[in-house]
């Protein structure tokens, strides 16, 4: 299939065009070349290309910086979703669009995770921006597929993981705090690629839950990255509310992948699993990088 994407420079963007290549044709324009909150470049690119898929991985997603961004969040994650969404319509072409799971308050009573049909009660401005994008692409395109996913770490972007490591590697800290009443299921970007290559082989349709199987806290999930690094230090319990962000964040981010399970098609792998298999791909080099970067 001939396959625009769209936040290629991202982290989830990345490993998406090199999944996406070995099968698709795929163009990837730069946020230069196609910025996703300009109508005209929008319907003009999808003019020229006229492609089956449209995959938009481009979103503004610092959590924070949204709190006091409210119009450049609105433009780039919601407006931007909106036009992809008519331009594909109009185009007759599928929109396969990213969702987060800080639509949802996290006040469901743990370990109970969130299902596809469950309603949306974001508590930050990003939460609220993303639960309006799939609002306008729901409304606005017939075909689309609409996988929401959470704690995205990879190797081509910033990250928990990424962070975890970067302070652990200082020599004058001697343990690290995480908190430990936040639930939610750390997720490779490379297997949410590789699911949503598996969407488009079944034609998938409608809004699906994509994260790592089973569910851990931050304060475990620190201790996993540790553990595998062979890293020695404690990592000390604490709440979620004891860090002072401008954005509240849900505390059970759990989402349950059921309608990839309906459809036989979840191949989302248990998170500690692919934690592992990350980080034996890229352990070294992270801690490489962030070693490099304090001296
Ligand atoms: N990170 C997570 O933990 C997480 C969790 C759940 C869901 N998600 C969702 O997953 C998706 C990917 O997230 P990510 O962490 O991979 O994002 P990211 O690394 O921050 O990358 C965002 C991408 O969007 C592009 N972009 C932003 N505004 C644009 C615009 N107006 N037009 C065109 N391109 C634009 C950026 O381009 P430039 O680099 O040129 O600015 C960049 O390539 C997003 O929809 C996000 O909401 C992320």
């Amino acid at each position: 299939m001939k396959i625009i994407l769209l936040g290629s420079s991202g982290m989830l963007g990345h490993d998406c065009k090199e999944i996406l290549s070995k099968n698709h044709e795929i163009i990837a324009p730069s946020r230069n070349e196609m910025d996703i909150t300009r109508w005209d470049e929008v319907i003009e690119t999808l003019q020229t290309i006229l492609p089956d898929v449209v995959v938009n991985c481009a979103a503004f997603t610092d959590v924070d910086t949204c709190e006091t961004e409210e119009f450049l969040v609105r433009k780039s994650n919601v407006e931007g979703p909106r036009n992809l969404a008519q331009g594909c319509a109009r185009f007759g072409c599928k929109l396969v669009h990213i969702s987060s799971d800080y639509i949802f308050d996290g006040q469901k009573m743990l370990p109970q995770p969130y299902f596809e049909d469950d309603s949306p009660a974001p508590l930050s401005a990003y939460g609220k921006s993303k639960m309006e994008s799939e609002v306008a692409v729901r409304d606005n395109s017939p075909n689309y597929i609409i996988v929401r996913t959470s704690w995205l770490y990879g190797m081509n972007g910033d990250n928990y993981v990424k962070s975890i490591i970067r302070r652990a590697v200082q020599k004058d800290v001697k343990s690290l705090i995480a908190a430990n009443d936040q639930f939610g299921s750390p997720t490779w970007t490379y297997r949410v690629s590789k699911q949503i290559a598996e969407l488009l082989k079944i034609d998938g349709r409608g809004t699906y839950h994509a994260t790592a199987e089973g569910h851990c806290t931050r304060q475990e999930c620190t201790q996993a990255v540790l553990k595998k690094l062979k890293i020695k230090k404690k990592v000390e319990a604490c709440s979620l509310r004891d860090f002072e962000t401008r954005a509240n964040r849900p505390m059970n981010c759990i989402l349950e992948n059921r309608m990839l399970k309906q459809q036989g098609i979840n191949i989302m792998p248990a998170w500690r699993e692919d934690l592992n298999a990350f980080l034996s791909e890229f352990g070294k080099k992270i801690v490489a990088e962030a070693k490099a970067a304090i001296s």
